[in-house]
């Protein structure tokens, strides 16, 4: 799934960006433990731009990784591999980064080399890493994702609770779910059932 559109226009593209926050709920194949990206963004000239990633281990778990400007941050938030629905936002704002599960901070930390603006005009793709500017793409993600939600500032904890609760928050969104707000790559086929 292809996400390049902004809620008051059909053809707004992404802004660069000092501050993001993404949320989304994730239902992760408990049978698949290999890297997988939830949300990858690229931007023409840097296609890890900004993505999360996660990966089974041998304890149960799923460990989640952000990657920012091509850095890879560490996988160390984590979630239990239990087949269940797990709510997941990351943020982060020039140099400061953060990855929340089910309404708790579970990771967080500062480099520098974070520090430049999100470039604009990227593409954002659900549940795929993009090898090249939305395409080849690899490490697919295998479950359900529903609710991704894009702001252009680094949220707090309180509205992390909040979201996680179901509570609505009033900080403006960049991107907010919307099914009409989501293509189809030509790539993606539906499967059989
Ligand atoms: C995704 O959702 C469908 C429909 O609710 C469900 O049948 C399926 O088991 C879910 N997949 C995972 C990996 O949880
Ligand atoms: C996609 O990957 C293939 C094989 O690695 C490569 O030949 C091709 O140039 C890539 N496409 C783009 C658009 O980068
Ligand atoms: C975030 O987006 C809103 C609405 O487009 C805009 O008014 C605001 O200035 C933006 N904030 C930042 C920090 O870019």
């Amino acid at each position: 799934l292809l996400v390049n559109h902004d809620p008051r226009s059909s053809s707004q593209p992404f802004p660069a960006l000092s501050s993001v926050s993404v949320c989304v709920r994730i239902q992760w194949d408990p049978e698949w433990n290999e890297v997988s990206t939830i949300f990858s963004y690229a931007a023409r000239v840097f296609t890890n731009e900004f993505l999360l990633r996660g990966h089974g281990d041998m304890q149960g778990r799923i460990l989640l990784a952000l990657i920012v400007h091509g850095k890879h941050l560490p996988y160390k938030a984590c979630f239990p591999n239990d087949g269940g629905w797990h709510h997941i936002c990351v943020t982060w704002s020039s140099s400061l980064w953060a990855i929340y599960v089910d309404g708790e901070r579970k990771d967080e930390g500062s480099s520098s080399d974070t520090s430049r603006d999100i470039h604009a005009d990227g593409i954002l793709i659900l549940g795929q890493d993009q090898d090249s500017f939305g395409g080849n793409f690899t490490e697919p993600f295998f479950g359900n994702i529903t609710d991704l939600n894009v702001w252009n500032i680094s949220l707090e904890s309180r509205h992390v609770r909040a979201l996680n609760g179901c509570s609505a928050i009033n900080q403006v969104m960049l991107f907010s779910w919307n099914l009409d707000h989501l293509i189809n790559h030509p790539a993606v086929k539906e499967l059989a059932k």
